[in-house]
């Protein structure tokens, strides 16, 4: 927590500073792995809660690898963007400041990724075994495989199911949009969405979502429901419209480098702790939004819709436009593959 404190201070205002502080934490990190080969720490860093289908799963990898190893390979998750938010943690990853991310599919395309922006175009998928096809398949796994041209490697999908559009009005049919500042990931695809549905999207990190909300610096956001309940955003926003538009999903990656640098054993027990973990929170994923979702009404401190099957329609039809914007930027094989093998399984 003090490095946490001394190490969040300095990022927010100081871009020279947070590059010292990553350069500090990389070569900290060599030198523990280099010095003591038979303890290995794994830092691992994310921006959402605990108590989410994400949090959970990396907490249940940690104690996986933990118990498998006898201790000698500890992971350290740090959540809620205590160690690094969107805007710094690949840059961390690269330097080797944290071995492991989990950063959702839309945080890629900026990267030098776009063709993982294909999960977030609105209203592609209905329903998660259409996702699952998508990613576990072939489709996924060369998704995966690309990333090894920033020297990635991605092992593995997580899912957090579809997201949800929130604001102090409701949002439930194109118009409700009108002028509105919607903060968004940062996927041309995403922002597309919000200028077709007559929105102004504003790419915020997920660290500074909440606070932007408070003080009306945006108007309202989109999210799945864990989310939007872990980070009390139901505080600060007064209507929450179920329009399942879109998905949000997450790929964990490593630096080549430090994969390359773990034993052959460690390197399988590692993996095999993350494939269980994976398949552990994938299976949670509904729950834990529907438990959110419950919990949420329950508080009974946000009005909650749920669109009709004409006012989604009305949504899609306003958002299709999006789709000729990725045949620009993502390349349409990629279209094309998705459709082909969540439809013919
Ligand atoms: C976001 O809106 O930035 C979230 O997708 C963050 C996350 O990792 O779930």
């Amino acid at each position: 927590m003090i490095i946490t404190a001394m190490f969040r201070a300095p990022l927010s205002r100081a871009p020279l500073s947070r590059r010292r502080c990553i350069q500090a934490l990389a070569l900290g990190g060599l030198a523990r792995r280099a010095g003591a080969q038979a303890r290995i720490t794994i830092r691992l860093s994310h921006v959402v809660a605990r108590q989410t289908p994400k949090g959970l799963a990396l907490e249940r990898f940690g104690e996986l690898v933990r118990a498998r190893s006898q201790g000698r390979i500890d992971v350290v998750v740090y959540p809620n963007s205590l160690l690094f938010g969107d805007a710094d943690e690949m840059q961390a990853l690269q330097l080797g400041a944290v071995d492991m991310l989990a950063p959702s599919l839309s945080k890629f395309g900026r990267l030098g990724f776009p063709e993982f922006e294909l999960f977030d175009l609105p209203f592609l998928f209905e329903t998660r075994t259409q996702v699952y096809r998508a990613m576990q398949g072939r489709l996924g796994q060369a998704l995966l495989a690309g990333l090894a041209r920033q020297r990635m490697v991605g092992l593995g999908y997580l899912d957090n199911g579809f997201k949800h559009m929130s604001a102090n009005r409701p949002l439930v049919a194109p118009d409700d949009f009108a002028g509105l500042r919607m903060r968004v990931q940062g996927s041309r695809v995403i922002a597309h969405q919000m200028r077709a549905l007559g929105a102004r999207p504003v790419v915020l990190d997920f660290g500074e979502t909440r606070r932007a909300l408070a003080m009306g610096v945006v108007d309202g956001t989109e999210n799945p429901i864990s989310n939007f309940w872990t980070q009390r955003m139901h505080e600060v926003q007064t209507h929450l419209s179920l329009t399942h538009h879109g998905y949000l999903g997450y790929a964990v990656v490593v630096h080549q480098r430090f994969w390359a640098h773990l034993a052959g054993p460690d390197r399988q027990l590692v993996a095999a702790a993350l494939e269980e973990a994976l398949a552990w929170g994938n299976a949670i994923a509904r729950s834990e939004n529907e438990q959110a979702l419950a919990a949420l009404r329950e508080s009974g401190g946000i009005h909650i819709h749920d669109p009709s099957a004409a006012q989604r329609q009305q949504l899609r039809a306003a958002t299709a436009e999006v789709y000729q914007g990725l045949e620009r930027r993502i390349g349409r094989q990629w279209l094309e593959q998705v459709q082909q093998e969540w439809i013919t399984g």
